[in-house]
């Protein structure tokens, strides 16, 4: 099994790379330093980190920097002594990436090309690349069959292809260099942290405030839910265990289409909420159906028989208890939502979509 000493945890102050971080130093196995490389874009957020900062002292690094910056990430790396790399870094929403798509290229790709080049200099001292991407490679799916690490790619929007052109990269270099690469394609993930412009968590907050629900067409698109921490024991799993150059696919098992999700979460914010709307009528009733979502890819879901194969990983979450516990994780911490919804992120909101969020 792979041991690492100096993990460089890119956009680890994002949604999913905080909770990585968190599972990183719960590992008795994990006796290294982490050092999250983060631009703090409007989806970045430091204090995601402080428990970490606080609990973990010189184990733990913050690096105010920009992946698109070739030379911040080289001298990071130099720095301190990186032995590998989890690249979480991205512009990750998909209806941003239709409306501006450059800075998912300039992130998604170049930001990638930069950390490429840079671990490839740090020469035999250096023992991996984690990539971290997703199943909208793929494209969308009929209503059956599965993606597995052997489906083709085809990409819809402006992220999924970002995404797909980094995957790309990554795997060019470790067959034109050499370098020591891993990569994993997970689906849909939802849990504490994630930024509330995503269906889960911009659900539960509408609904709590009594703000209609946006639900794309006709809310039947399917994706397929992951507890969060699944998804980062998953990628911890794989970057110590897996073959050099290899691929998994990581899912919940869990599909559901949207409508049923914003259902889901309706009847959760009524039972948990501390107070009914003003009208008593059930959070339901806020639903509106509006314009879909251009290239909205119909269905994903993951066969992840190769990771249950070959490690017996399995989420440790199922739907009803993980959706509960993220339903509560949002209402009991206000004064984080207040804080991520100012600013660059409600500028944007304000521009794109006037009061409707
Ligand atoms: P997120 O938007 O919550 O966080 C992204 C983080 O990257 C933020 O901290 C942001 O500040 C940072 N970042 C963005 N641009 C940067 C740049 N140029 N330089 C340095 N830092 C930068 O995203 P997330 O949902 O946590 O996703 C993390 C990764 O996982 C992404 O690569 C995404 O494609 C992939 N992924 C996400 C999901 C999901 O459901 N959220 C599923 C599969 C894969
Ligand atoms: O599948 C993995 C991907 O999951 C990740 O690669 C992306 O980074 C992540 O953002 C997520 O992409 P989606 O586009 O699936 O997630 P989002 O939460 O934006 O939307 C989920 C579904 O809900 C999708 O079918 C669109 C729909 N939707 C979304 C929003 C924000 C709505 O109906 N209304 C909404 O307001």
């Amino acid at each position: 099994m792979r041991q690492f000493q100096n993990i460089l945890v890119t956009g680890g102050a994002g949604f999913i790379g905080s909770n990585f971080v968190r599972h990183v130093f719960s590992r008795p196995e994990f006796s290294g330093r982490v050092v999250v490389f983060d631009a703090l874009t409007y989806a970045g957020n430091r204090h995601n980190l402080d428990d970490v900062a606080a609990a973990e002292g010189g184990r733990y690094e913050f690096v105010h920097a920009d992946i698109r910056d070739a030379a911040a990430v080289g001298a990071a790396m130099e720095k301190f002594d990186v032995d590998c790399v989890v690249h979480f870094a991205a512009e990750s929403h998909v209806d941003r990436s239709i409306r501006e798509p450059a800075a998912f290229v300039e992130t998604n790709v170049l930001g990638t090309l930069n950390l490429l080049q840079a671990a490839r200099a740090r020469g035999g001292a250096f023992k991996l690349f984690h990539h971290v991407s997703t199943d909208e490679v793929f494209g969308s799916l009929g209503p059956t069959g599965f993606f597995s690490e052997t489906t083709p790619y085809a990409p819809h929007s402006p992220y999924s292809a970002s995404k797909a052109g980094s995957d790309h990269l990554v795997r060019a270099f470790r067959d034109t260099y050499g370098l020591p690469v891993t990569i994993t394609n997970c689906s849909n993930n939802y849990g504490p942290y994630q930024f509330p412009e995503k269906l889960v968590p911009l659900m539960v907050l509408n609904a709590l405030e009594g703000k209609p629900l946006p639900v794309y067409g006709e809310g039947l698109n399917v994706r397929d839910w992951l507890h969060v921490e699944d998804h980062c024991a998953a990628i911890w799993t794989v970057m110590r265990r897996a073959a050099e150059g290899e691929t998994y696919c990581v899912g919940g098992r869990c599909e559901m289409r949207n409508a049923d999700v914003v259902a889901r979460v309706c009847a959760l914010v009524d039972a948990l909420a501390p107070a009914p709307l003003p009208s008593g009528a059930p959070r339901s009733s806020l639903v509106v159906h509006v314009a879909d979502r251009p290239g909205h890819d119909r269905r994903y879901a993951i066969d992840c028989s190769k990771l249950e194969r070959d490690f017996g990983w399995k989420p440790a979450h199922d739907a009803e208890s993980g959706f509960r516990e993220t339903v509560l994780w949002y209402l009991s911490h206000a004064e984080w939502v207040d804080s991520v919804r100012t600013g660059a992120y409600r500028e944007w909101i304000d521009r794109n979509y006037g009061d409707r969020r």
